[in-house]
């Protein structure tokens, strides 16, 4: 293979517009019950805490994906060849990429992640490390995207969304999301996608609600950030971090409990909050490994292999366009 000319990657910027986060903001606080969508928690600081709730002990999903990730990758490489375009949806960190691609060896590999410093820094370093790959990263909200900003002819796209980030969807969103990825990877296509599973009600509750206070403060964060980019003025110490699982739905839920009777102005608009009043701000869906495989096939994938860590707490499936 001959060497790449140009190691620095290509940069695609499709960020939502601030107006984007203040109309769902409002749109969010005006709603009964009150809701924020969970992919504004990703600013700087977000991102950052977000890495720091991988590292928790109580936080198992990120271990258990880099298990099964560290054990597969030469099984995984040996079903998708590389000819191929391999798109990261919500990269963040890039450690898991990094598990595959000396297997994978793509010919060119394309993060989409919404935060954009954390991106940028991530594809600089892998386009340094693997000069061989090219590397087109996208900052996008890839709920939205509805196509690649850069396909060269030739090239099978593969599709890798690790960290069970599919559960932060609504299981309709996320078969309309699946179907979407479908369309993208074309006939024949491959989706290599983490699923958190069900368990037990204590393994998951304290797995969004640690000792340490990081998950408090990663939800408590989307209040500073409503402060500093919407003008907003919630008073941090009124609102508490709420998570637990709802066993009916099959969800974590995330919320800000309000602690008293209050307003709060956002963006020239006042919003009331009584005592015990939430914003939701995460739901995090986990499944069975037939009830994904039927999610999945609903959205038109056939499922060709799953993988689980050596305590059944994760899966990682294998999914391929029928
Ligand atoms: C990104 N996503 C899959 C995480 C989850 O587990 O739902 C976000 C998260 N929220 C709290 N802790 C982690």
């Amino acid at each position: 293979m001959s060497p790449k000319p140009n190691t620095a990657p290509v940069f695609h910027d499709l960020a939502p517009e601030l107006a984007q986060f203040a109309a769902e903001v409002h749109a969010g606080l005006a709603h009964c019950p009150k809701r924020i969508p969970p992919q504004f928690f990703y600013d700087a600081a977000g991102s950052a805490l977000f890495e720091r709730i991988c590292e928790l002990p109580e936080y198992y999903p990120t271990r258990c994906e880099v298990e099964i990730l560290e054990r597969h990758a030469g099984d995984i490489a040996a079903r998708l060849g590389t000819e191929t375009l391999l798109v990261e949806f919500g990269s963040g960190s890039d450690r898991k990429i990094r598990l595959l691609l000396p297997a994978l060896a793509p010919r060119v590999y394309m993060p989409i992640d919404i935060s954009k410093a954390h991106l940028k820094q991530a594809a600089r370093q892998i386009a340094r490390d693997f000069p061989n790959i090219a590397v087109h990263a996208v900052c996008a909200d890839y709920g939205e995207l509805r196509h690649l900003p850069h396909h060269p002819p030739g090239l099978a796209v593969t599709a890798f969304f690790p960290g069970s980030t599919i559960g932060n969807l609504e299981p309709l969103a996320a078969r309309r999301f699946l179907h979407r990825i479908a369309g993208l990877v074309g006939p024949g296509g491959w989706l290599l996608i983490g699923v958190d599973l069900k368990k037990d009600r204590a393994i998951l509750d304290a797995a969004y609600d640690d000792a340490a206070g990081v998950t408090a403060a990663f939800n408590s964060n989307l209040l500073r950030r409503m402060n500093r980019e919407l003008d907003a003025d919630f008073a941090l110490a009124r609102f508490r971090h709420r998570a637990f699982y709802n066993e009916h739905a099959g969800r974590i839920e995330m919320h800000l409990v309000s602690t008293c009777a209050q307003t709060v102005r956002v963006a020239g608009r006042t919003y009331a909050f009584g005592e015990g009043e939430t914003i939701h701000t995460e739901n995090s869906y986990k499944y069975g490994i037939e009830e994904f495989a039927q999610l999945a096939r609903g959205a038109g994938f056939a499922t060709r292999e799953v993988w689980t860590d050596a305590q059944t707490m994760f899966s990682v499936h294998l999914l391929q366009v029928e």
